[in-house]
């Protein structure tokens, strides 16, 4: 590595180029100095050789300031001529740091006046060049004559009323092509040519400690157009929304036919550079469209008479009102003049879009990579309501892990869904729950199986990413889940995983890529031979015995399988949007045969006739971004949480009360194969190696820290510490961990704050501990030692009553939570019990039973369901919580449970099996 250089955090090779340039800078101008003043330079001539060496093999993937401006530092260099060297790494430093490169004027880099140091390092905006700037990437073997020729070429084509201006890249070869995709975020097309080498002629162990790169195998062997698509599919894996061309010198009409169709367009390389220079913007043209935002902004700036409901709109009622001025103040006057009930006159309506609406859906579908999207006003939370209601009705089985979100809960209650729940795995030592085993659910499968019950099973939710991070493998769970049941529906809770669709690694194992995956190899005839080699191995699935089942990695029959796929998103958790804007997206094979008009009516019956176009606007403009910025930011994201994670465990005041938790800690070692205890800080071919082959996987934009080392227990440090001394929001917390979440707005100067903050409460403690008394002392090393133990075990899902199990054939765990809800409205069936009194009727064998759902907050999950019984593992758990917050309990009065006599009625009045669901079990 070269001197200066530190070793680096996760595959930030952008940060070390930005770093590299400015202490080029630094250096440069340190060795002009010298040299004026005829102090030795050998030292510093080392190091501007060694960052010249760093840029030299990264430098060619950017188009600013790029292989030209950095040949010109090489040579200023080797000539000895300092002085000119410092001058123009300092103004290549600055273009870089205010990015003024963005306003794409070509450079002068024999000009020496202050005019253009101040031209070429000014923001572009401050030129009025607000113009949206971005990259191309051209792939293509060409001398740096030719490359110079086809830059002044596009450039010539550029007008003054462009949307947007960019700058060519060219490299040479495929693995060159894959690497820029990977680490220039700004490219946004790329223009793949058909002379271009297999791998990159410079080898370099710096590139190789952070590109996995595949795909480019054997590719020597193939003909030209064989190698454009091999590097078409590699670059459309790790970057979806590129725009890829192909230009060619041969017959583009044959070739149109049989090219891959992640190709946007085939050129004739003859017929010049003006179409592919028009292709190029019309194609980013398309993703910065937002319909919904620009028909909203046009409607708000015509005038309009309001004889219509919502007086607010325009601003009517407070631009001339004498007590709310202030409102106008805060708010601004745009958000109001965009506030309307209009459907029509350029808008759209949210329950039967016909224009902008729809349009601003169908450009979300394709940046998420579903086949339809929905927008949704009101949360995840009514999100998952809409998809339960669609899908399942009264009666249905659905598994589904018991530490969902509470709106899953409601959803299945209200559906009169029967219910099974799943157990995830337990994390005793931190009070938390992981994410559920594969085994467990198939175990839960197979059981329902043998009951005869598999027919009624209709659907399997769960949450991907859980509130801690833990990512399952999407792909591998619904291949063997549909092996046992080929047309089970699947719903993913990605309420906080939207972001991933926008990075290589984490995107496979979102619900629509894993999908869209799933799907093609289905297809596949490899896949049938798998299938077939399977059902030779241990018979037809049908027949064979569970634990063989259990046991082995199960193929679906693809002639039978169908891949019906939901998955719900807040957009406004981890990417722009105003608060309680979501998403639905939809990968369901049987969407418009089977379910589109249910999915239409639990849409009208859960969203508003009044949706907030405010919403509705910052949805369309967050997909936008995401499209175009998705990456960057979420590289960004990563990176910063993976500063945060280093400053804690390597800050030496900290680590000692702190502790960020690591893969291994909340991954149990026998759902990694892998055996990567720490995927993260391994590099990228490691977190690749882990994420493309472990059941669970972390995402690293979580940061879960330990803090029982400070005696405080979690909800305190995020209310007394966190939250009120130093603003610092948080959301989680459990008993000895607060869960610090890094999103797309996470900033650098952010991280440094908390890492403040954190050091101001570490200092603190340290200065506490000095001074406390002997008995001080005893009573905070009780507390430390209280929240370093382990806590009451976290207990499983103990069952329902059988007054609420279906009650019909073998007995299967499922319970319907819809009648033990409602049953509980005639208060004569209930009761209050004292926390002492239920103990003593479990202690003496009774079933007591819940009338709602329990939820101690953190950590929010429901310990106990309507229906469901109460264990000693619940009390005892129960007993050993000190949260603030206990919903469905009431500290005066107790738990309320049903009495023996609503039991005895709800046992007799069991609803008849559906007849055919009583067909179909057999
Ligand atoms: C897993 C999960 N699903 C759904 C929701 C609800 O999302 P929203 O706040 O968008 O309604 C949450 C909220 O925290 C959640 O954690």
């Amino acid at each position: 590595m070269p001197v200066g250089i530190k070793p680096l955090a996760y595959n930030s090779l952008w940060q070390l180029r930005n770093d590299t340039w400015s202490s080029l800078e630094e250096s440069t101008t340190q060795l002009a100095l010298a040299e004026a003043q005829q102090r030795p330079v050998e030292q510093l001539v080392e190091t501007v050789t060694g960052s010249l060496d760093v840029l030299g093999s990264i430098e060619g993937f950017w188009a600013f300031p790029g292989v030209q401006i950095l040949r010109e530092v090489q040579r200023l260099f080797a000539a000895g001529h300092y002085d000119r060297l410092a001058a123009v790494v300092g103004r290549a430093n600055r273009a870089l740091v205010t990015e003024s490169y963005r306003g794409g004027h070509a450079w002068d880099l024999r000009a020496e006046d202050d005019d253009a140091y101040d031209r070429d390092t000014r923001p572009a905006k401050q030129f009025g060049s607000e113009r949206p700037y971005f990259e191309v990437l051209v792939v293509e073997d060409l001398t740096e004559k030719q490359e110079n020729s086809l830059r002044e070429e596009l450039r010539r084509w550029r007008r003054p009323d462009d949307q947007f201006i960019y700058e060519i890249v060219v490299v040479p070869s495929f693995d060159e092509a894959v690497m820029a995709a990977r680490l220039n975020f700004r490219l946004q097309a790329c223009v793949v040519r058909r002379r271009f080498a297999h791998h990159s002629r410079h080898d370099s162990p710096l590139l190789a400690q952070f590109i996995g790169i595949d795909g480019s195998d054997d590719l020597m062997e193939h003909t030209p157009d064989d190698r454009a698509q091999a590097l078409a599919r590699s670059l459309a894996k790790i970057r979806p929304e590129l725009d890829l061309y192909l230009m060619t010198e041969i017959s583009v009409e044959d070739l149109a036919g049989r090219l891959s169709h992640h190709f946007r367009r085939i050129f004739h390389a003859r017929e010049g550079s003006l179409e592919l220079h028009l292709s190029i913007l019309d194609g980013v043209a398309a993703r910065y469209r937002s319909p919904f935002f620009s028909a909203l902004r046009n409607y708000s700036h015509r005038p309009t008479g309001v004889f219509h409901a919502l007086p607010i709109s325009h601003g009517k009622s407070i631009v001339n009102s004498h007590w709310i001025k202030d409102m106008i103040d805060f708010y601004g006057l745009e958000i109001f003049l965009a506030e309307t009930s209009a459907t029509c006159g350029g808008l759209d309506s949210l329950l039967e879009p016909t224009g902008p609406l729809r349009e601003a859906q169908q450009l979300a579908a394709e940046a998420f990579g579903s086949r339809k999207t929905y927008f949704v006003t009101n949360g995840t939370s009514t999100a998952n309501k809409i998809v339960v209601q669609a899908l399942v009705q009264p009666g249905d089985i659905v598994l589904v892990d018991r530490n969902c979100h509470q709106s899953h809960h409601y959803g299945l209650m209200l559906a009169g869904a029967m219910v099974t729940y799943l157990d995830a795995y337990p994390l005793h030592q931190y009070s938390m729950y992981g994410a559920v085993p594969l085994t467990e659910i198939k175990r839960q499968l197979l059981a329902l199986r043998r009951a005869g019950k598999l027919d009624r099973v209709k659907m399997l939710l769960l949450t991907n990413c859980t509130f801690d991070g833990i990512v399952y493998d999407v792909g591998r769970v619904m291949e063997e889940c549909l092996a046992i049941k080929p047309d089970l529906v699947f719903l993913w809770d990605e309420a906080w995983f939207a972001f991933a669709r926008f990075h290589p690694v984490s995107r496979p194992r979102t619900a629509m890529r894993a999908a869209r995956t799933l799907a093609g190899r289905l297809r596949l005839p490899e896949y049938r031979e798998r299938y077939d080699a399977q059902a030779t191995e241990i018979g037809a699935i049908d027949a064979a015995d569970d634990e063989v089942l259990l046991r082995q990695r199960l193929t679906p029959d693809p002639a039978r399988a169908r891949v019906r796929v939901y998955s719900t998103q807040s957009t406004h958790k981890t990417l722009t949007s105003l608060r309680q804007g979501s998403m639905i997206h939809v990968w369901d094979q049987d969407f418009s045969q089977k379910v589109e008009a249910t999915f239409h009516e639990a849409y009208m019956t859960h969203t508003s006739t009044s949706p907030n176009y405010q919403i509705l606007a910052s949805l369309d403009l967050g997909r936008r971004q995401a499209a175009l910025e998705g990456f960057e930011m979420v590289q960004k994201q990563v990176e910063n949480a993976m500063r945060l994670r280093d400053a804690v465990d390597h800050h030496p005041l900290l680590s000692k009360y702190m502790r960020c938790l690591t893969t291994a800690d909340l991954i149990p070692a026998e759902y990694r194969p892998a055996c990567i205890d720490q995927p993260l800080r391994s590099g990228l071919p490691s977190m690749i190696e882990a994420w493309d082959c472990d059941e669970f996987v972390l995402d690293p934009s979580r940061i879960t820290v330990y803090i029982g080392a400070t005696g405080i227990e979690g909800d305190t440090f995020k209310r007394q510490l966190l939250m009120d001394r130093y603003g610092v929001q948080i959301n989680k917390t459990s008993r000895n961990t607060v869960l610090f979440m890094t999103t797309i707005g996470t900033t650098r100067s952010s991280v440094a704050y908390l890492i403040e903050v954190l050091v101001t409460i570490a200092r603190e403690l340290e200065a506490q501990l000095a001074d406390m008394s002997p008995n001080e002392r005893d009573a905070y090393e009780r507390a430390v030692e209280r929240l370093t133990a382990p806590s009451a075990p976290l207990p499983d899902f103990s069952g329902f009553h059988p007054s609420f199990t279906d009650g019909h054939g073998v007995p299967t765990p499922e319970g319907d939570v819809r009648r033990a809800f409602y049953l509980c409205y005639n208060d004569s069936y209930c009761e209050y019990l004292t926390p002492e009194e239920v103990e003593q009727r479990v202690e003496n064998g009774d079933q007591v039973v819940s009338t709602t759902y329990v939820t101690p907050y953190p950590p929010g999950y429901p310990v106990l369901v309507p229906g469901q019984v109460f264990s000693k593992e619940i009390l005892s758990f129960m007993r050993s919580l000190d949260t603030p917050e206990i919903h469905g309990y009431r500290a005066d009065l107790g738990y309320r449970v049903y009495l023996d006599k609503a039991l005895e009625i709800a046992a007799t009045t069991r609803p008849a099996p559906r007849p055919d669901q009583l067909n179909r079990s057999k």
